[in-house]
Formats: structure tokens, C-alpha cells, sequence
């Protein structure tokens, strides 16, 4: 059977949307309706009107989807499609790290369980982060959760000093300054882009900084014509579109490959994308009251992105 075009037949008949991630693998990147990083996935789910959203893309952030829209039904190609962070951060043991805290207002990264974000004050993405703790007072406390990275990054930009919980995503962070400085060595002439998710160390290092679309967006309107990507290897298929005449190295995590794919991410496939619109399954299912209290904290990072000048 040809997974897509029988996809792309039943995304009509079902009056269908696809939502992809760009860490998907390209032939699902090819064939979505919109591909973007978490903030532009979570702001698209808002509008869309179609009866089905497919989400390509890992756990929470289709449960996000379900938040925002939650007269949708959303399904998820595979179900396992977790994230390292939104696990490191277990909601029973996060309830006591707060109330540890209690003075503090908590600001969680997005890559978490719906739980987490209902015990939080305000969610960010990394397009947003430091914009989202700016907007609080520079006195106020603080406890970022789950990605000590992108928290440590944030405290160093804004200069706060925020709690870290200690998360971290597992494909970002073994990236090691090692490879790139070798890389750097071996390509005088490239740029270091890298995610906020990478260690403190590869940040340090690095040209740009920022969320998958920012990296994306980069590489468009910057003049270097070579680029070492401390990211994800999905990112790279929308990179060489946009800039075919333009050189990406991605940064290998050993000597001997560059397999820091992101493995919830590829357990996505063309077969289990057909799979789950012809059924309608796996759905994501939450109960009522876990949707409201994780939607207050979204909705208020959508409000303060707006006021900032982020989003229309
Ligand atoms: P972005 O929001 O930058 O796309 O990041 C999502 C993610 O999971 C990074 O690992
Ligand atoms: Fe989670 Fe890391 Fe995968 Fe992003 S790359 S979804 S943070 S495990």
C-alpha cells in the first residue's frame, strides 16, 4: 500500500489537518499542512476548524493541541512518542520540589506533561523563554522546570537566579564541545547554531541561539555559507530547502555517526500516521478539569508573547 497517498485521500474525506514538528522525518515534513516548533504548533492548533488534527509530533505537544482546541479530536501516530524531559519531571516528585518553594512562582518549558503544566504559573517554549521571565519582576522567585539548560541559558540572558529543576532532553545533551570545537577546527568558515536544550558549555561556543523555527529562520536571512547545527537531525531537511546552496553539518554525537535523531520523535511513521486517521486512534483523551487548570498557564503565555510583540 502507498501510506501516503492513501494518507493524503483520507486526510480529505475526513476533513483532516497534519501538524508536523521539524524534527519529524521529511517525507511527513513534505506532505503537512504546517511544520513549525512548539509555539507555532500550540498557536496553529488554536484556529484550526477541520474535525481532525493528526500530530505529528510527540506526546505533549499533541496534548497541548487537545488543551487549545479541545472540541478536536487529536490523534497521536504513536502513543510511546514521550520526551526524556517531559519525563524527567514526575509530578508527585515536582509537588514537593514546590512546596519546598513555596514563595516561588513556577515557569514551566512546555516540554512537559499536562500535570506539570497544571501546577505551573506560566509555560514558555524556546522561542519565548527569556521574554516570558523578563515580564515578571526582577525580584520575583522563580522555579523553571524541567530543562536545567534552558533554565541556566535563561538566567544567564536575563540575569536571575532562578530554581532549576534538574531535567534534561537526551538529545541535546550529550552533545558534547568536544565534536564542535573539532568540527570548528576542520570548517574555519562555519557558524555554530545551537538549541537552548544543548549544555551550557556548547552554548557558550555558539553563533546563535534559539528555537527550531529561530535556527530555521537564521540560516535564511544570515550571509555564512556554512552552518554546524547543534540540533536535532530533522531540523536539517526544512535548512537545506530553504538554503540549497548553503552547507549544514550536523553535530555527531560520536566519532563515528550523527545519530542524534530524537527517538520519540522517528517512532512517527507514513504507515502509522495512515494508520491512526483510518481509526481515529490512538486519541488523545484527558479528563476535563487537567485541561482547564493546564490551560490557564498556555493561554498566559500566549497573552504575554502578544504583549511582547511575539505573536500576532
Ligand atoms: P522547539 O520548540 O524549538 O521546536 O523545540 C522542541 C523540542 O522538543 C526541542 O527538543
Ligand atoms: Fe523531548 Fe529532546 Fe525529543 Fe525534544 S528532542 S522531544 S526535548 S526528547
Amino acid at each position: 500500500m502507498n501510506y501516503k497517498d492513501e494518507f493524503l485521500k483520507l486526510k480529505k474525506e475526513k476533513n483532516a489537518v497534519l501538524l508536523a514538528h521539524y524534527y519529524q522525518v521529511s517525507e511527513i515534513q513534505d506532505i503537512a499542512d504546517y511544520v513549525g516548533d512548539s509555539l507555532g504548533l500550540a498557536q496553529k492548533a488554536i484556529d484550526i476548524e477541520s474535525d481532525i488534527i493528526v500530530f505529528a509530533g510527540v506526546h505533549f505537544m499533541a496534548e497541548t493541541a487537545k488543551i487549545l482546541n479541545p472540541g478536536k479530536t487529536v490523534v497521536l501516530p504513536d502513543l510511546n512518542a514521550g520526551c526524556s524531559l517531559a519525563d524527567s519531571c514526575p509530578p508527585n516528585e515536582f509537588r514537593t520540589f514546590k512546596e519546598k518553594h513555596h514563595d516561588h512562582i513556577v515557569v514551566s518549558y512546555v516540554n512537559c506533561t499536562a500535570a506539570i503544566k497544571a501546577m505551573s504559573d506560566v509555560i514558555c517554549t524556546s522561542s519565548n523563554a527569556v521574554k516570558i521571565v523578563e515580564s515578571f519582576p526582577r525580584d520575583e522567585k522563580i522555579i523553571f522546570a524541567p530543562d536545567k539548560n534552558l533554565g541556566a541559558y535563561i538566567n544567564k540572558v536575563t540575569g536571575r537566579n532562578m530554581v532549576l529543576w534538574d531535567g534534561t532532553c537526551e538529545v541535546h545533551d550529550i552533545l558534547e564541545t568536544e565534536a564542535i570545537i573539532d568540527l570548528k577546527v576542520e570548517n574555519p568558515d562555519a557558524k555554530l547554531i545551537a538549541h537552548p536544550e544543548c549544555k551550557p558549555q556548547v552554548l557558550e561556543i555558539a553563533d546563535f541561539i534559539g528555537s527550531t523555527t529561530a535556527m530555521l529562520n537564521f540560516t535564511v536571512k544570515d550571509d555564512a555559507n556554512k552552518y554546524i547545527v547543534a540540533t536535532e537531525t530533522g531540523i536539517l531537511h526544512q535548512m537545506k530547502k530553504e538554503s540549497p546552496e548553503k552547507e549544514f553539518i550536523i553535530v555527531p554525537t560520536d566519532e563515528t555517526c550523527s545519530c542524534n535523531d530524537c527517538p520519540y520523535m522517528k517512532m512517527n511513521t507514513m504507515q502509522k500516521l495512515y494508520l491512526c486517521l483510518k481509526n481515529e486512534k490512538p486519541d488523545i483523551i484527558m479528563d476535563k478539569d487537567l485541561m482547564d487548570r493546564a490551560r490557564k498557564p498556555i493561554e498566559r503565555m500566549l497573552d504575554i508573547s502578544r504583549k511582547v510583540g511575539l505573536i500576532k
